[in-house]
């Protein structure tokens, strides 16, 4: 009997750690877990209510097209109808909401457009794309292109 006790006993003693490592393991979960995790899936679910907090820094392009409808009208037809307002100018919420800065700063063109437009072979063939040094030397681009109506001719 006793030389069989001492065939297993370092099994028990594994088993004992491993025992013990498993309830450490619930015991601290059920301490760091938030209480709301879960509630709706693999997430806190205050979590929503913490974002919905966070001010809105975007105003979406309908809003800008309220006051400045000549840029909206500029850019009907153009190929940069689809590019919306704030991707350009950037989060402008407060400004459209009427508070200060009551006058955004304008954009500087040519960083604007060298990040969408610079030539490079991942990109579609099909969307235009230019060798800036080539195409512009040292001349901003809005010198030449409007920025709602790019086509010069
Ligand atoms: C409630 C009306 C209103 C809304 C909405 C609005 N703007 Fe304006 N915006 C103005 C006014 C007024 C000015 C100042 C015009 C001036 O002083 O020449 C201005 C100025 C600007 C300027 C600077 C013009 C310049 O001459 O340098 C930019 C850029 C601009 N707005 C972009 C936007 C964008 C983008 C949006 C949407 C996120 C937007 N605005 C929403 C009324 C509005
Ligand atoms: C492709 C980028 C781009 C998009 C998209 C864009 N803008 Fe602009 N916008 C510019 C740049 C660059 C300037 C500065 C031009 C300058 O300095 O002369 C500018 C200038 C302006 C100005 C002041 C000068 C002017 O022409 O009256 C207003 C107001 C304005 N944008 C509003 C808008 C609104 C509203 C929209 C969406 C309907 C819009 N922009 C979309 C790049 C863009
Ligand atoms: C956020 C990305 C973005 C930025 C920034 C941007 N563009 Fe564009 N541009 C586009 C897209 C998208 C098109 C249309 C591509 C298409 O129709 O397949 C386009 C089209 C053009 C065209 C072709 C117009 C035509 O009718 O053939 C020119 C020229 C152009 N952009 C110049 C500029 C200039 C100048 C600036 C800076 C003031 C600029 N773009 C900034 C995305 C951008
Ligand atoms: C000296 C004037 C001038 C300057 C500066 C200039 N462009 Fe152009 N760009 C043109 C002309 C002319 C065309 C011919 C197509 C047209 O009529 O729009 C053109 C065409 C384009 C096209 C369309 C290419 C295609 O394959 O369809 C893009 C994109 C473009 N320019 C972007 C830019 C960007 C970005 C800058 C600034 C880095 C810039 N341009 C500066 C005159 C200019």
């Amino acid at each position: 009997m006793g030389s069989r006790w001492h065939n297993y006993s370092h099994l028990i003693r594994m088993a004992a750690l491993f025992v013990a490592g498993i309830l450490i393991f619930l015991v601290g979960r059920s301490f760091f877990v938030p209480a709301d995790f879960g509630v709706y899936w693999h997430y806190r679910a205050g979590a929503l209510d913490d974002a919905r907090a966070r001010p809105i820094r975007f105003a979406g392009q309908a809003a800008c097209v309220e006051c400045h409808s000549d840029i909206s009208d500029l850019r009907k037809t153009a190929r940069h109808a689809k590019v919306s307002c704030e991707s350009c100018h950037g989060a402008l919420a407060t400004h459209a909401a009427g508070d200060e800065p009551l006058k955004p700063t304008r954009p500087n063109g040519k960083a604007l457009c060298v990040g969408c437009h610079t030539k490079s072979p991942s990109k579609p063939v099909a969307f235009p794309q230019i060798d800036v040094a080539d195409h512009a030397g040292d001349n901003a681009c809005i010198e030449c292109h409007n920025p709602h109506a790019p086509k010069i001719s």
